[in-house]
């Protein structure tokens, strides 16, 4: 599948923004500790919370969808054994580790393997892991733990790894006395994952701070709860606006998580209102003013996700904007895009430096990574003539129904297969027409 997108229109109206994918993954991995029914509301219908249905169901648990409400049935015994090409396809399969630790006292999971970003290597989760006690072995394809039993403790994370800290907290729900997480990470995810399983039964605090304290708890309750909005989603649509010079209303939006890229956008000159709980709307200067320097780093900081579709809005800036990347070994996927379509950036190891311009020209250019593809849809938008972008699957990770979304306010947008042709008549997707997910089942 390909987006064709043709650029230079201004939009308006309102976008809602759909569940957290961030919060609903290791939340769903969660699910397998409560050997009960937990309801989930505001979860998105994006193919990496699919792969992750598919995984508990090859468990042997159930996962039904009511529309944005899945309900898990983890009562059964469950077996811990999940294909590897399953545990492959899911970039954050590392999630059920500690999952599986808990619920089944072992786990044998391949490696998640690397990814566009680098490596994405596991020595945090492990290293904590197996202070704890887990004795771990590994083999060319498979990491092999068995945990007879869980210390409790202090234990201190060497750096504020998001998994890492899901996992540990999971892990440490079977220990044999409390423990305290030191250094963790304080993404709004974790708070999630604390909330859900508390909801649950659990007895956890301090999430979002820099220590967590975990009660061990090895019986739980059926459970109702509903995940945060996507921060990053929503991220992706005020960059959208403000690349566009268009006023978007934002709905269902997570405010409380958006503080830093909310400060971001007014550094640029655009104008933020909120007006109810979980409502925004951007308003943009006529050009954006160019940002001397931006580094990614972990929460509260500037949040490396949105990296990409930052860079996105600051291609036209006026004036020259710089770019430091502290969280992944490479994540300038999408330079090489943007270049093609006229941007003026050079990167020199972790740090880039863009030149705003007065134009982008659409052209063909590929997605190299969930947030790289995003940042192109956001090129596309802003640049003259029509963009062809292939490889979106990579996009549909994580946004639901972002082409349906952006039509919806007045893109020129549509997905067509590999083979049609880049012909530019639009159309808008009508309610009743196949929409991206479908073609996609
Ligand atoms: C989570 O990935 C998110 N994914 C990522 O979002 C996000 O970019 C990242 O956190 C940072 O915020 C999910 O939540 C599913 P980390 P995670 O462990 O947990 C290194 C997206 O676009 N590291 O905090 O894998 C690692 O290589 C995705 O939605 C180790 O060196 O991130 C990276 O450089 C992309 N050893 C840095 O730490 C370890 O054992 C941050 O990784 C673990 C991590």
């Amino acid at each position: 599948m390909k987006y064709l997108i043709e650029g230079g229109n201004r939009l308006s109206g309102s976008i809602p923004v759909s569940g957290s994918k961030n919060a609903v993954l290791p939340i769903l991995a969660a699910t397998i500790i409560t050997g009960k029914k937990t309801i989930l509301h505001n979860c998105p219908d994006i193919s990496d919370v699919r792969c992750t249905i598919d995984i508990l169901r090859h468990l042997g648990y159930g996962v039904e969808r009511q529309n944005d409400t899945l309900i898990v049935d983890s009562t059964c015994e469950g077996t811990p054994q999940v294909p590897p090409e399953l545990m492959r396809k899911l970039r954050s399969s590392i999630i059920f580790l500690g999952a599986f630790i808990n619920r089944f006292g072992s786990a044998k999971i391949s490696y998640p393997g690397g990814c566009e970003l680098g490596k994405r290597p596991i020595d945090i989760h492990l290293a904590v892991l197996s202070e704890m006690g887990v004795q771990i072995q590994e083999d060319a394809q498979h990491i092999l733990c068995d945990a007879p039993r869980l210390k409790g403790g202090e234990y201190r994370l060497s750096f504020p790894s998001v998994g890492a800290t899901e996992n540990v907290m999971i892990a440490s729900l079977i220990a044999d006395c409390p423990v305290t997480v030191k250094n963790p990470a304080k993404e709004p995810e974790i708070v999630e994952l604390q909330n859900f399983l508390n909801a649950a039964g659990a007895n956890i605090l301090g999430a979002g701070t820099d220590t967590i304290q975990i009660i061990p708890q090895k019986t739980f309750h059926d459970c109702e709860y509903t995940v945060c909005s996507d921060r990053i989603e929503a991220a992706t649509y005020m960059f959208s606006a403000a690349a566009t010079g268009s006023v978007l209303t934002l709905t269902n939006a997570p405010l409380r998580d958006l503080n830093r890229i909310t400060a971001t956008l007014e550094e640029m000159g655009v104008y933020i209102i909120t007006k109810r709980p979980d409502t925004l709307t951007v308003i943009p200067p006529k050009r954006l003013k160019p940002l001397n320097l931006i580094a990614t780093m972990p929460h509260p900081g500037f949040p490396t996700d949105a990296q990409a579709i930052l860079m996105a809005s600051l291609l036209k800036a006026d004036g020259t904007s710089m770019i430091v990347e502290n969280i992944f070994e490479n994540r300038y996927n999408h330079v090489s895009e943007f270049l093609k379509m006229g941007a003026e950036i050079s990167v020199s190891g972790n740090t880039a430096t863009i030149r705003g311009v007065n134009h982008l020209q659409g052209t063909t250019v590929y997605a190299k990574d969930l947030r790289a593809g995003a940042a192109l849809v956001i090129a596309a938008l802003s640049a003259r003539g029509t963009t062809v972008i292939h490889d979106v699957h990579h996009i549909s990770r994580g946004y639901e129904n972002m082409i349906g979304k952006l039509q919806a306010v007045g893109a020129k947008a549509r997905i067509v297969s590999d083979t049609e042709p880049n012909t530019m008549e639009f159309r808008q997707i009508l309610p009743n027409e196949t929409t991206f997910h479908s073609l996609t089942q």
